[in-house]
C-alpha cells in the first residue's frame, strides 16, 4: 500500500550553507540555512573552513530544522542529503551526518544530486506556486553550474548543454570583485544595475556551441574595460558603477536568454524553468516573464529561498525518490563531480 504520509529530513552542505529542512508530503515545514559569513573577507569560499564551519553548524541546523517542523525526529520517514557536485570536505560532513543519523534511526537513506534538486525544488508546493509539467527546460544558474537541461520526469534529465568554463554566479561574483565589491557580488550587482542604463557599455557574449556558455572571456573584459577606464580617470568605476552593473547585467541575462531560446527551438518544448543561486537576479526574472508574452512560454521560478542553497529542495527530491524507494546503501560516498 502507497504510504500517503511522508516526512523526510533533507540535509545539504554541498558548498558552503549548512541547511536542513523537514518536508511533508511536498510542504515544507521548516527550512534551516546556516551561511557563512567567514568567506566574504577572502573574496570566495575556501574549502577548508567552509568544511570545518558546517562541522560546527551541522548539529544546531538539523535540530532547529527538527524544532520548527515540530516533529520528533523518530517521525521521519527518510533522511535525504546532498552527495554531490560540490566541495569534498564540504560534502563530507552532510553524508557523514545523514548516514549515522538514517543509521541510528533505521530508516532509509537518500542520496540527492544537488543539481538536480535545484531544479526538483520546483515541485515544493507553495502558495502561488504551479510545478511545470513535463517535458520542460530548465536552466539552472549558480556559483559552481550554469547548465540547460532537459527534464522528460523527476529523475529522467538530459543535460543539453552547460558551460565550458567559469559558471554564470563567478561571472557575476568576480565581475563584483575587480569593480571592488564584497563577496557574493551578484546581488549586489543586481542591486545597482536597477538604478544605471543598461546600454552605456558594451561588453561582449562569448561565441561557444548553440547550447553552450563561456563566461571567463567576459570577466577578462571586464577586467580591461575597467583597467583601461581607470587609467584616464582613476574615479571610473565610483562615478560609473550603477551604468557599469546594468550593462554587465544586461549582456549576462541576455546571453542566458539567447540561450534559453536556442533550448526551446530545438526542442519545441516551451515550458522553461529556471532554479539556483542566480535565478534570484531581477533581470533574468523580467526577461523570463516577458517570454511569456512575447514568446509564448509558460515560466517557472521557484520562491526565493528555494533558488539559493537550502535543504528544502534536498528533502524534495528525497520525497520523490522515497515514494519510488530509490534508497542508498549505508556504505555511498559524497561524490564532488557527481553527475546525472
Ligand atoms: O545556488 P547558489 O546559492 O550556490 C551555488 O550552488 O553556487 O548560488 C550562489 C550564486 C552566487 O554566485 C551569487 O552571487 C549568485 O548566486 N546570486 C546572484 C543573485 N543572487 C545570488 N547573482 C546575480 N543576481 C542576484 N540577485
Ligand atoms: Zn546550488
Amino acid at each position: 500500500m502507497k504510504n500517503t504520509s511522508t516526512y523526510i529530513l533533507g540535509i545539504e552542505s554541498s558548498c558552503d550553507d549548512t541547511a536542513a529542512a523537514v518536508i511533508h508530503n511536498g510542504v515544507v515545514l521548516s527550512n534551516v540555512v546556516a551561511n557563512q559569513k567567514i568567506h566574504e573577507e577572502y573574496g570566495g569560499v575556501v574549502p577548508e573552513l567552509a568544511s570545518r564551519a558546517h562541522q560546527q553548524n551541522i548539529v544546531p541546523v538539523v535540530h532547529q530544522a527538527l524544532r520548527k517542523a515540530n516533529i520528533d525526529k523518530k517521525a521521519l520517514n527518510a533522511i535525504a542529503f546532498t552527495q554531490g557536485p560540490g566541495l569534498m570536505g564540504s560534502l563530507l560532513v552532510g553524508t557523514s551526518f545523514a548516514k549515522s543519523l538514517a543509521m541510528g534511526l533505521d530508516i532509509p537513506l537518500i542520496a540527492v544530486n544537488h543539481m538536480q534538486a535545484h531544479i526538483l525544488a520546483h515541485f515544493i508546493k507553495a502558495e502561488n506556486q504551479k510545478a511545470p509539467k513535463f517535458p520542460f527546460i530548465a536552466l539552472t544558474i549558480s556559483g559552481g553550474h550554469t547548465q540547460i537541461v532537459k527534464v522528460a520526469d523527476y529523475f529522467s534529465m538530459e543535460i543539453l548543454g552547460e558551460t565550458i568554463d567559469d559558471a554564470v554566479g563567478e561571472a557575476f561574483d568576480k565581475s563584483a570583485k575587480i569593480l571592488g565589491l564584497p563577496y557574493p557580488g551578484g546581488p549586489l550587482i543586481d542591486r545597482y544595475a536597477q538604478q544605471g542604463n543598461p546600454h552605456a557599455y558594451h561588453f561582449p557574449k562569448p561565441k561557444v556551441g548553440d547550447l553552450e556558455f563561456s563566461f571567463s572571456g567576459l570577466k577578462t573584459a571586464v577586467l580591461y574595460f575597467i583597467e583601461k577606464e581607470t587609467n584616464n580617470n582613476p574615479k571610473f568605476v565610483e562615478e560609473n558603477l550603477y551604468d557599469i552593473c546594468a550593462s554587465l547585467q544586461f549582456t549576462i541575462v541576455e546571453y542566458l536568454m539567447d540561450k534559453l531560446k536556442n533550448a526551446v527551438a530545438l526542442t519545441g518544448i516551451m515550458e522553461v524553468a529556471i532554479g539556483g543561486g542566480v535565478s534570484a537576479n531581477s533581470g533574468i526574472r523580467a526577461a523570463l516573464k516577458a517570454a511569456e508574452t512575447e514568446l509564448g512560454w509558460t515560466t517557472y521560478i521557484p520562491r526565493f529561498e528555494y533558488c539559493t542553497d537550502n535543504a528544502a529542495m534536498i528533502a524534495m527530491a528525497g520525497e520523490l525518490a522515497y515514494q519510488q524507494k530509490q534508497y542508498s546503501k549505508r556504505n555511498i560516498v559524497a561524490q564532488p563531480r557527481l553527475k546525472f
